[in-house]
């Protein structure tokens, strides 16, 4: 697109949107602090030296302050049992001055994501990966739910942007993102939901249907501009590191949409980076928020 040229599609700006719902949590955190006695408490477990992960765990620490949140780093050696990490989860699960806690995937390969995942308190599960969080994510009264799936469709209803009825495409079945947005979106969403995976045959068949079209793959230039229609909504939850030796860092981060020529023809899409990373981190923010209210009986 040149500079001349008006630009027809709206950015969902993820990083503004969070930025106002921690206004609102802050302004309720204030309000609930004197009463509680305390304010909200957030850990999290990490283990290794994932850049990445050490990355978004710095993020969402930081945006705990912004809104004053008391928050807990533990942090583990890549070697680390498995015994010794249900160790921890047994020890926060049992910690009346803790609401909520994240273990940061991915693990190493000696732990099971499953296993440690089951050992956490429903209560305490801001990120919504247990099963019981999982299971009730699709009755009539949820609990804490997955928080990728939360912001996007928080940032789809402040946009306005209404899922009923519309044909949802969604491209990836992680039980991070992907299954748990395609429940999120045919149930409580009203949509018409068409999950696609690594074994979908004709991937562009299913995407250029797409009312609204939601990618987490993890797999840059994944969506082309063939590949969509005119008006499209998209929601790009990829986060790729490209190596670029003319970047700052050495890399820069690239979502799963060949946004530059897709953009054009959408009516709303989702900047990489700033659309959906920034929600997520809101959306375990208020599922902190709503485990403390629910512990002390807001
Ligand atoms: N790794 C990538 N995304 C996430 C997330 O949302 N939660 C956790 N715990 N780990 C992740």
């Amino acid at each position: 697109m040149t500079d001349k040229e008006v630009q027809q599609f709206v950015i969902l700006d993820g990083k503004k949107t969070s930025r106002e719902i921690e206004v609102e949590i802050a302004e309720e955190t204030r309000k609930l602090v004197p009463v509680v006695g305390r304010p909200p408490h957030l850990a999290a477990i990490l283990v290794g030296e994932d850049i990445a992960s050490r990355t978004y765990v710095k993020s969402k620490f930081k945006a705990c302050k912004r809104v004053g949140f008391k928050d807990t780093l533990v942090t583990f050696d890549a070697s680390v049992s498995q015994e010794t990490i249900l160790g921890k989860v047994a020890v926060f699960n049992n910690d009346p001055g803790l609401d909520g806690y994240i273990v940061q995937l991915p693990l190493p390969d000696h732990i099971s994501v499953e296993i440690v995942t089951d050992h956490i308190d429903p209560k305490k599960d801001v990120d919504g990966f247990t099963p019981a969080n999982f299971g009730k994510m699709g009755l009539p009264d949820p609990s804490l739910l997955p928080a990728t799936s939360r912001g996007i469709m928080e940032l789809l209803a402040r946009y306005d942007i209404d899922t009923r009825g519309k044909h949802c495409v969604v491209v990836g079945y992680s039980h991070i993102v992907g299954s748990p947005v395609s429940i999120l979106l045919a149930g409580p969403g009203k949509a018409t939901v068409t999950v696609c995976h690594i074994y979908t045959k004709d991937l562009a068949f299913h995407t250029r249907q797409a009312d609204i079209l939601v990618v987490a793959v993890g797999k840059p230039n994944l969506i082309t501009c063939d590949m969509v229609k005119d008006g499209v909504v998209i929601v790009d939850v990829g986060i790729n590191r490209i190596p670029d030796s003319s970047a700052k860092r050495g890399y820069v981060i690239k979502g799963d949409v060949d946004f530059e020529n897709v953009a054009d023809k959408c009516s709303h899409i989702t900047p990489v980076p700033g659309g959906v990373g920034p929600m997520t981190i809101a959306s375990l923010l208020l599922n902190t928020l709503d485990a403390y209210k629910r512990a002390h009986q807001f």
